[in-house]
């Protein structure tokens, strides 16, 4: 699906809270969207433009030399479309560019789809944080894509080059 990626701005709160209650079983509220994207130094968030619809979306905090993914979803209508690639490309090439030299998140056992997503971009599963989500005491896996500086010469990554 064609998308642009670009910064995430106020304006796109409306559409990106529709989506992030259908998408998380604790999700944030508008507050802390504004707050991460208006007044959170450390917080870089984009999001998935269809015409002028908000679609999708994700973010990371630039914390020393990581970049720590906080949230990424994509509306469940045009999900497996390639759109929640686009993003997370979109945020490894942000981190490359500010320097980072890894990037880590936590993800659910039972999130195949974005255990998937991020295993085809590389990263690997380092660990366990033991009833990590509140609402059913699931544990979470802890994720790494590490040597992110050598990241455009890791072009070989399949979901690299891949456009939909
Ligand atoms: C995870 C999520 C963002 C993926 O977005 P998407 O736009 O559907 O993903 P894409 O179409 O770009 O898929 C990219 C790759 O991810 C994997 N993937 C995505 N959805 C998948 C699914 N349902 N089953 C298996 N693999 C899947 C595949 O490897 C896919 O590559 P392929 O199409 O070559 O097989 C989306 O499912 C979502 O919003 N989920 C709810 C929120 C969430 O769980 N976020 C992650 C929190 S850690």
């Amino acid at each position: 699906m064609k998308v642009n990626i670009t910064s995430m701005r106020p304006e796109h709160v409306d559409e990106i809270l529709s989506i992030e209650r259908v998408s998380f079983p604790l999700p944030w509220n508008r507050e802390t969207f504004l707050f991460e994207i208006l007044l959170n130094e450390l917080g870089v968030y984009v999001v998935a433009l269809s015409g002028e619809l908000a679609v999708g979306y994700g973010g990371m905090w630039l914390v020393a030399d990581e970049g720590h993914i906080t949230n990424i979803a994509v509306n469940p209508a045009i999900r497996r479309q390639g759109v929640g690639q686009r993003i997370l490309q979109e945020l490894i090439r942000r981190a490359v560019e500010n320097g980072l030299n890894r990037m880590t998140l936590e993800v659910r056992p039972s999130n195949m789809a974005a255990r998937k997503l991020y295993h085809k971009f590389g990263f690997v599963e380092k660990g366990l944080r033991k009833r990590y989500y509140q609402d059913n005491n699931e544990d979470a896996i802890i994720m790494w894509l590490e040597h992110l500086q050598g990241w455009p010469s890791a072009g070989k990554i399949s979901g690299w080059e891949r456009d939909k």
